[in-house]
């Protein structure tokens, strides 16, 4: 199914995401056959860049997509993108706005339908939001086919009570039905296998609980630092840049219950109950890291606090590590660790599902040459890089004696289904002009996931670090995080 003929309006059309991510994905999805015969982009920000939009959007395209300079199809496709120009807080700009979309639907027959696209600095939203609504813009016309939706990326509010008013905000303008708001890890294909893992399969549901799981890790770990957004991560930190959405998205997939059906009501309503199960988090069960200078990958970097823009006495958590307890009939007793973090050793987010030991061994520990001792059953889902599944196992050691050695059985996405260019936002783009908000954050999941962090955050906003930084730049972060695994006889797992 394609997509009804719509325009694709980007707010923050000059910033670094339109050009990296936003066009490549629709250059792609264009070129693959997906997108409507009839259908145009539109590029708004403040500054007049219509002499250079184009070139700069080509380029984006050529570095970002993998596309050749030369590639044929790259004009035919950049003249249905346009540009305009408008302070997006100034309501002057929405008239002249609407006009110009009139007239891209009588240029490429768009039929009047819409998808904004908010790729702006949050504290303009509000106006964004409220002047399409003024001026008519949130609403389809007339007929069956014109719909108008609005795509939201994230921060979602910096705490529980912002994000509900960011919330009711928008929904006097949308209805929650127009509204998708993004998390790019809901696009990747290795986070969507989870669900198909789990739930297309008829062997691991059945040991896929309390009974049989030990505990469940999940490491999102990356090497590269903030990477010139200092005023942006200052205000963030870890648990709210990455915990609070992209990493509590991976946990409910791997908690939820099987859902009735693959439909967005039924995918959101399992996942919103995994948060709300999840019993409070005690700050005794978080750490929190902030690196120092070190070394990654063999150069020098700075300290969090010699980045630029950034306090010399920065409190901003650059890593955070959580224990968390699911309270249900799967979960309870089962402890999930979390950890994420900027500067670690090597980027690499995975999830760990340990599996309990054998109510009776056997076979010794390490009996006879090449025996490494029994280690517990593991399932490793790799969501990147080196996209895979692993299952560790035991298996006997050839030779006279009973010895034991732990193997791995691998799946690897290169190898099984050759590489793959998607970056997550093909999809999610694909998604949100269907109108299936099944990979999207919804309002009460948003909400449930700040309900989880706000105290979090509270407490330590209270209770000031002293021994900052606490990780040195290339490492896998800070000491007390593994006395957290220690102090339950547990160590976070080798990547
Ligand atoms: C973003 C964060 O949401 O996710 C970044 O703002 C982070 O700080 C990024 O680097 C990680 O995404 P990915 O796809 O590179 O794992």
């Amino acid at each position: 199914r394609r997509p009804d003929p719509c325009v694709v309006v980007i707010f923050g059309a000059s910033g670094d995401l339109t050009k990296r991510k936003l066009l490549p994905a629709l250059y792609h999805l264009e070129q693959s056959g997906f997108l409507p015969e009839d259908f145009a982009v539109l590029g708004v920000a403040r500054r007049d860049l219509s002499a250079t939009f184009a070139d700069d959007m080509k380029d984006g395209i050529v570095k970002g997509g993998g596309v050749e300079t030369n590639d044929p199809n790259l004009d035919p496709f950049m003249e249905r993108v346009q540009y305009f120009a408008m302070n997006f807080d100034d309501e002057g700009g929405y008239a002249g706005l609407k006009k110009k979309l009139e007239d891209m639907d009588a240029q490429f027959n768009t039929k009047g339908n819409r998808l904004f696209y908010l790729s702006v600095a949050p504290e303009y939203f509000s106006d964004i939001v409220g002047f399409l609504g003024k001026h008519g813009m949130n609403k389809p016309g007339a007929g069956e086919k014109h719909w108008v939706r609005t795509v939201i990326e994230k921060p979602f509010g910096h705490d529980l009570e912002s994000a509900r008013a960011l919330s009711d905000e928008v929904n006097k303008v949308f209805d929650e039905s127009q509204i998708f708001r993004i998390d790019h890890y809901l696009g990747k294909e290795t986070v969507q296998n989870i669900l198909v893992f789990r739930f297309a399969n008829g062997i691991f549901e059945p040991v896929w609980n309390r009974n049989y799981i030990d505990h469940v890790e999940i490491t999102a770990a990356e090497s590269i630092g903030i990477e010139g957004r200092g005023p942006f991560y200052e205000q963030a930190g870890a648990l709210r840049d990455v915990v609070q959405n992209h990493v509590m998205e991976v946990l409910s997939f791997i908690a939820m219950e099987a859902p009735s059906g693959f439909d967005a009501d039924a995918v959101r309503t399992e996942k919103v109950k995994v948060w709300r199960s999840i019993k409070p988090i005690h700050p005794a069960d978080t750490v929190r890291g902030q690196y120092g200078p070190g070394l990654v990958d063999g150069k020098a970097v700075v300290g969090y606090r010699q980045e630029d823009r950034v306090h010399p006495r920065s409190q901003t958590e650059t890593y955070a590590a959580l224990r968390v307890e699911i309270d249900n009939w799967r979960w309870a007793g089962v402890p999930i660790y979390i950890r994420a973090g900027k500067r670690m050793a090597k980027r690499v987010t995975e999830i760990t599902i340990q599996f309990k030991q054998p109510p009776l061994m056997l076979f010794k520990d390490g009996e006879g040459k090449g025996g490494e001792g029994i280690k517990p059953n593991v399932i490793s889902m790799r969501i990147q890089p080196d996209e895979g599944i692993a299952l560790r196992f035991a298996a006997k050691v050839p030779g006279p004696n009973m010895s034991m050695s732990s193997v791995n059985m691998n799946f690897s996405y290169a190898d099984a289904f050759g590489a793959s260019s998607a970056n997550g936002y093909e999809r999610l783009l694909l998604d949100a002009m269907l109108g299936d908000g099944t990979l999207f954050a919804h309002r009460d999941g948003v909400e449930a996931t700040w309900a989880l962090m706000t105290p979090i955050l509270q407490a330590w906003a209270k209770d000031p670090v002293k021994d900052f930084p606490n990780y040195a730049a290339g490492t896998w972060g800070p000491v007390m995080a593994d006395a957290m695994l220690k102090a339950d006889g547990r160590k976070w797992r080798k990547l």
